[in-house]
Parts: structure tokens; sequence; C-alpha cells
């Protein structure tokens, strides 16, 4: 079997190659990404010497050069991970999320169709549902909740999500597409969530939340993530879309109190900032139909899941610390408006 992972220098398809190679040792997976400031090929150190890796620097949306990927590699199987993926640099520059996102997807789904490949599979996100009100606790995604973006990040994968519905009805293309909940674990990039309230929390720095930090997350370890994507890509229903979650909700103000607590932090490092255009009040995702037809289940709950992580950047600073270089510092500057 010889899978193409796009984005697999990316947080949670560096993860896929790690687990797929470790899991299955005779299948080859070659990995292309165009290394944006998302990817980071040191977080793949490891698989560098494993003679079923391969990875190649490239742009899913030159087709040309996808189309001579596909002549050259005879691809089994296509997990899409490649993907522009924060919602702060979308609000703020929408169009390299069109390309990529939306551009990127049609691309690969023309040469996986030309190639016949067994499988495509879309990486997706619970964000294309919209958001959930907060005082309605009983309401969760479904597969077939109507997509209702809010972001142009969210807008460019719903964009995605319909065209790769459409080609499975119109080509007949052996499609699978999976929605997962917010992923968090080591190797996160420190801009996201997450790992910016760890990193600075660390460094005693200010942490910025935007509006009363009440909005609520699904969280799910990107580990069990990956498990999902392999439970899907082996016995998942071609045409299907399957939710991913672990019914792990908190507000992000319950996320940066629980961070601060662990790392032994004051809360007066809170500063609350003013709200994300757009920002999503509640995700929760129903993935019942994942635990009913195909048996996954999570088995990392986020007490767990959130020590493991904190631990990891604690022990590992001169990982992140070399991502945070001039360019993030602006970034955060300007996203956030506070001091750095
Ligand atoms: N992070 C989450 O919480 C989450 C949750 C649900 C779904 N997803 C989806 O999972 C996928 C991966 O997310 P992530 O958090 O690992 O993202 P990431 O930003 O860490 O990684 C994205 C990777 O894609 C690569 N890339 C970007 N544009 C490319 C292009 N044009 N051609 C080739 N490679 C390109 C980047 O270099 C990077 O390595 C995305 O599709 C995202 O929408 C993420």
């Amino acid at each position: 079997m010889k899978l193409l992972v796009t984005g697999g220098a990316g947080f949670i398809g560096s993860y896929f190659i790690k687990y797929m190679l470790q899991k299955y040792s005779d299948y080859k997976i070659v990995n292309l990404d165009l290394l944006t400031y998302a990817g980071n090929l040191e977080t793949l150190k490891d698989a560098d010497t494993n003679v079923n890796y391969k990875f190649v620097k490239g742009n899913i949306v030159d087709k040309v050069f996808v189309e001579d990927l596909f002549e050259k590699e005879q691809f089994d199987v296509v997990v899409n991970f490649a993907a522009e993926s924060h919602v702060d640099r979308s609000v703020s520059d929408p169009n390299v999320f069109v390309k990529t996102n939306i551009m990127g997807t049609q691309v690969l789904l023309d040469v996986a169709r030309k190639y016949n490949i067994l499988r495509y599979h879309q990486i997706s996100t619970d964000e294309v549902y919209g958001d959930l009100p907060l005082d309605r606790p009983d309401l969760f995604f479904m597969e077939n909740t109507p997509l209702n973006p809010s972001s142009p990040y969210s807008a460019s994968k719903a964009a995605a999500d319909l065209l790769v519905i459409a080609y499975q009805r119109t080509y007949n293309i052996p499609v699978t597409l999976s929605r997962c909940s917010n992923n968090y674990g080591p190797y996160h990039f420190p801009e996201k969530l997450i790992p910016l309230i760890i990193t600075r929390a660390i460094t005693n720095q200010a942490i910025p939340v935007y509006g009363d930090g009440l909005n609520v997350r699904d969280w799910i370890y990107v580990e069990d993530h990956c498990s999902a994507i392999d439970c899907i890509l082996h016995n998942g229903k071609e045409g299907e879309i399957y939710n991913i979650g672990s019914h792990d909700e908190r507000s992000n103000l319950e996320v940066v109190k629980t961070i601060l607590k662990e790392l032994n932090k004051p809360e007066t490092l809170i500063a609350f900032v003013k709200n994300r255009p757009g920002h999503d009040l509640r995700y929760a995702i129903d993935s019942s139909k994942l635990h009913k037809e195909l048996g996954w289940g999570p088995k990392c709950n986020f007490e767990e899941g959130i020590k493991k992580t904190i631990k990891w950047y604690v022990e590992n600073e001169s990982w992140w610390q070399s991502i945070i270089s001039g360019e993030y510092m602006n970034y955060y500057k300007k996203q956030y408006q506070i001091n750095i």
C-alpha cells in the first residue's frame, strides 16, 4: 500500500505519518508539503531514516507537479491534511485559504480521479458546522448538521468538503471524509491556543484570551484523531462522512486556568483582549456514528492529555523557542495588540 499524505509536516499530518509507519511496516508513505510557516520537518526527524518514508516539497495547488508525482509514485491512497489552518490568519488574509484549501483539494481530486486511486480521504473540521449556543448543552454537531461556517478558514474547508462529496457523486471517486474537533498535543505550533497558553505561561508572559473566555471548544488528543483516520481508511464506507471527537468540552478560560494551575503560575497572567470577529461560541461534536459503525473510541481524556502536553513543552523548550522567531513576535503583536 502506498499513501500520499499531504501537509504531513504540519501538526496532525506528522503525527499521522509516524503513527502509520509504526503500525504498518509494509506501507510506503510520501509526504507532500509546501513547508509554509506551519510546516516543520524537525517533527519527523525519526521518520527520515525509515526506508518506507519520503518527503517531497511541493504545492497541492500546482496540478502539473501533483500529476508528475502521481505518475512517478502510483499511489493507492491519498490523505489530504494540507491546509491553511489558523482562523486568525484567515481573518486577516483569506486569499491563500481559498487557494490551498479549495483549489488544492480540487487538484488532488482531479489527479486522484485520473489515477484511479483506491481511496481519497479528506481531513476536515467540525468548524464547517458553525457554532452552537452556549445555553443548549443538549445540542451536538451530527454528520447531517447543515454547514454554516463563520470564518474564511471554515468556509474554505466547507467548500472543499462539498467538492469532495460532489466528486464522489459525479465521478464515483472512492472518497471518505472526517470532521474532527480541536486537536492538541506535543509539537503543536506555538501560535495555536493551547501551545500559546503553555509557552507564554512558562515564560511568564501575558496570556491573551478573546472576549470573556467563555467560548467552548471540544478537545481531542492528536493521537486519537490519527487512530480514527486509520480506522476510517481501513473500515469506513465509501462516500461517508464521519465526525471525530472525544466529548471533552472546555471553555477557553477553563483551559487557561487548568494550564496555569498545572504550571503553578498565577491567574494574573490572563489578559482579556478584544473578541475575534465572528468568534464561534461553542463546538461540540457527536462522533457516535464512528463508535457504533466502526468501533472507534478515543483513548486519552483531557486531564491526562493536557498533562502530557504541558510536560512535553516544559521538556522541549528548544523546539518551540526556535519557532518563536521575530516574525511570530510581530504576528502576536499585530493580532492581540499586546506588548510581548
Ligand atoms: N488543528 C486542529 O485542531 C484541526 C482540527 C480539525 C481538523 N483539522 C484539519 O487538519 C488538517 C491539518 O491541520 P494541522 O493543525 O495539522 O495544520 P497545520 O497548519 O499544522 O499544518 C498544515 C500543513 O499543510 C502544509 N501546507 C499548507 N499549504 C500547503 C500547500 N498549498 N501545499 C502543500 N502543503 C501545504 C503546511 O506546510 C503544513 O505543514 C487541516 O486540513 C485542518 O483543517 C485541524
